[in-house]
């Protein structure tokens, strides 16, 4: 393995949660690095199909070659459509879904991307290249009110007013256009360093903006109930609390006010300690599961 390669997270407890059905129809609406399709497939007897989707095309090419199964079905495309996609596809009801969110290692390692603060590329950070805004385009052009407010929302940046004062006042004497340029900035507008890079959480705002991750993300779940089987199963792994909150308002509303789901875990699932020793970036996963009434 390199060290570029995705780690898949919460394997084992994914699928147990899961629970696949032998020939069952499965979307995985993140296929990122293919591992928990892999996992999946494992699973699937031969009339087993796993619909594998991602925004990423670059994902989406390197699983189709590592990933040599015909039980597979590539799709490139956001999960906040996933409904119609499948619909169109003949699939009208399916036996489960996979969300594992945020980014796989290799879109983060990969420094073209723009999503690592150590790299001197262009902040770019879009994951589905199509898409019309990048983080440079956000820091260079929006109001200092606009850019505080995501730094707020999206990365709960304490010192987001700061931030934006600084971009601001930066970009008049010269253009922001690297990742460096901008860690720079918050590292002078934090001064020290603590165990975590202070610009960790800008650069998750940024992403959130660049992607509208959260939009997407309510988009997605109302789309997996739509798309599933009575009994059929969702599962997501989020990574911050932001997302986290979506999906446990989202599972708890079905539950109780429509009744259309029921909660397969009360407390979310998070890694052993064994797990988040050998894959740091694993630590703050949190894994719920609901299945369909
Ligand atoms: C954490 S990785 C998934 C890793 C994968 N489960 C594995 O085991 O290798 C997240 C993936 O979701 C994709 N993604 C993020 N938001 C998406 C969206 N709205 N629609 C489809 N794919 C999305 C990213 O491009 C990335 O490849």
């Amino acid at each position: 393995m390199t060290n570029t390669e995705h780690i898949p997270v919460l394997t084992q407890e994914l699928m147990a949660l899961l629970n696949p059905v032998i020939n069952g129809v499965y979307l995985d609406a993140t296929l990122g690095g293919g591992g928990h399709t892999r996992e999946l497939l494992k699973r699937l007897g031969p009339e087993g199909v796993v619909i594998a989707m991602d925004r990423d095309e670059e994902a989406l090419e390197r699983a189709a070659i590592e990933i040599n199964d015909p039980r597979v079905r590539y799709v490139h495309g956001s999960f906040s459509d996933m409904a119609d996609k499948l619909m169109a596809m003949g699939y009208h009801e399916i036996d489960g879904v996979i969300m594992d969110l945020g980014l796989s290692m290799t879109q983060m390692k990969d420094a073209s991307r723009g999503f690592s603060f150590n790299s001197g590329e262009p902040l770019d950070m879009r994951m589905d290249r199509d898409l019309p805004v990048t983080a440079g385009e956000i820091v260079s052009r929006w109001s200092e009110r606009d850019i505080e407010r995501i730094l707020r929302e999206y990365g709960e940046e304490r010192k987001a007013l700061q931030i934006a004062r600084e971009i601001v006042k930066q970009r008049k004497r010269e253009r922001i256009e690297t990742c460096l340029q901008l860690a720079a900035i918050v590292e002078r507008v934090y001064r020290k360093r603590g165990r975590t890079h202070p610009a960790t959480k800008t650069f998750q705002a940024l992403r959130i903006a660049v992607n509208d991750e959260l939009n997407q993300l309510s988009e997605g779940l109302s789309n997996a109930l739509k798309i599933l089987k009575q009994g059929g199963r969702l599962c997501v792994i989020t990574y911050h609390s932001l997302e986290d909150r979506i999906v446990k308002r989202f599972i708890l509303a079905a539950e109780r006010q429509e009744g259309t789901l029921v909660r397969l875990n009360k407390k979310p699932i998070v890694p052993l300690r064994d797990e988040q020793r050998r894959n740091p970036s694993s630590r703050s996963a949190k894994l719920r599961g609901a299945e369909k009434l």
